[in-house]
């Protein structure tokens, strides 16, 4: 490893309410396309009131991505239009290819304080499996390896190869890297990213440093300011460290307190995006298409058809 990657921008997840007024955190979304492809959203729902989350997302369409829940607290229960039903529980990943479309429902469910915690990511398919076959991936948290990276150094590896060991999330064209990353107090982590691949952080709690030196930086992105004499250059919860692409591995390291974060990498798809709510397409017509399909009740594909 030679050069780390600097960072290109970090911005603080935003309030949004969503699906039938559930209300959550945007890391980001609409606005930033195409900053961080192929990446397009990333939702945290975690929430100790139930009257944030209850109401769910009732049923609604996907075509043209990949969305992908990651559940720590709490349990989200799912039904899709063809016949699939299950809960996602702590720990577990639902990485669901809505590919030519799906219609589906998915209800946050709080444990026994009343809380939930996730996060949903959706991906862009590339142009040529927009029209793919749905498919899910069902991993449970016993299906995630949680590797040892050194001086108490962990990570769960949703997607990815990391010390030998392979995520369970395999064969997608955007070549993903998921990982869950803890590392302790007074440690430092150095970690490779492909050449011209999207990498960001998104901590999900404590602190670090995620450039690669203690030189003061200041981010002033989407109104807020990044640099403040409390933190100095240290990172916490509810941010997204975006990297530029100029390195060829990230540096990230703490000191008293200890971070977690969520680390995403892939290969960006450079193609036009044409996105409306639940449905992102390439271009105006497609997206078109799509929702008169699903006002028609002509969405789903026959291809689909439950075997
Ligand atoms: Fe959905």
């Amino acid at each position: 490893m030679e050069k780390p990657r600097s960072i290109q921008k970090v911005f603080k997840s935003k309030p949004v309410t969503e699906g039938a007024g559930i209300k959550l955190k945007r890391a980001f979304g609409f606005s930033q396309v195409p900053l961080l492809d192929p990446f397009l959203l990333l939702d945290d729902f975690r929430s100790g009131n139930p009257a944030d989350y209850l109401k769910g997302f009732p049923w609604h369409p996907h075509r043209g991505i990949e969305t992908i829940t990651y559940l720590l607290e709490g349990t989200v229960g799912h039904k899709d239009s063809l016949g699939n039903e299950g809960v996602i529980h702590p720990g577990d990943v639902q990485w669901m290819t809505a590919g030519s479309g799906i219609i589906h429902e998915e209800m946050p469910f709080g444990n026994e304080r009343g809380s939930v915690a996730g996060f949903q990511l959706w991906a862009n398919l590339p142009a040529s499996q927009k029209m793919t076959a749905p498919q899910y991936r069902d991993i449970t948290a016993a299906m995630i390896p949680e590797v040892s990276l050194g001086h108490g150094i962990t990570a769960r590896i949703i997607c990815g190869r990391l010390q030998g060991s392979t995520g369970p999330v395999e064969g997608i064209a955007i070549d993903p890297e998921y990982l869950d990353v803890t590392i302790p107090p007074g440690a430092t982590w150095n970690h490779p990213v492909k050449d011209g691949y999207t990498i960001f952080a998104y901590i999900i709690a404590g602190k670090g440093l995620f450039g690669h030196d203690t030189e003061p930086f200041s981010f002033d992105t989407q109104g807020v300011s990044y640099f403040d004499m409390e933190t100095g250059p240290f990172m916490e919860n509810e941010t997204v460290v975006l990297y530029s692409t100029d390195g060829d591995h990230i540096h990230v390291s703490t000191d008293e307190s200890p971070v977690r974060f969520l680390l995403l990498s892939a290969k960006p798809l450079r193609e036009p995006v044409a996105w409306h709510g639940p449905i992102v397409m390439n271009t105006r017509k497609e997206l078109q298409t799509a929702f008169e399909e699903y006002h028609s009740g002509t969405f789903l594909r026959e291809h689909q058809a439950k075997p």
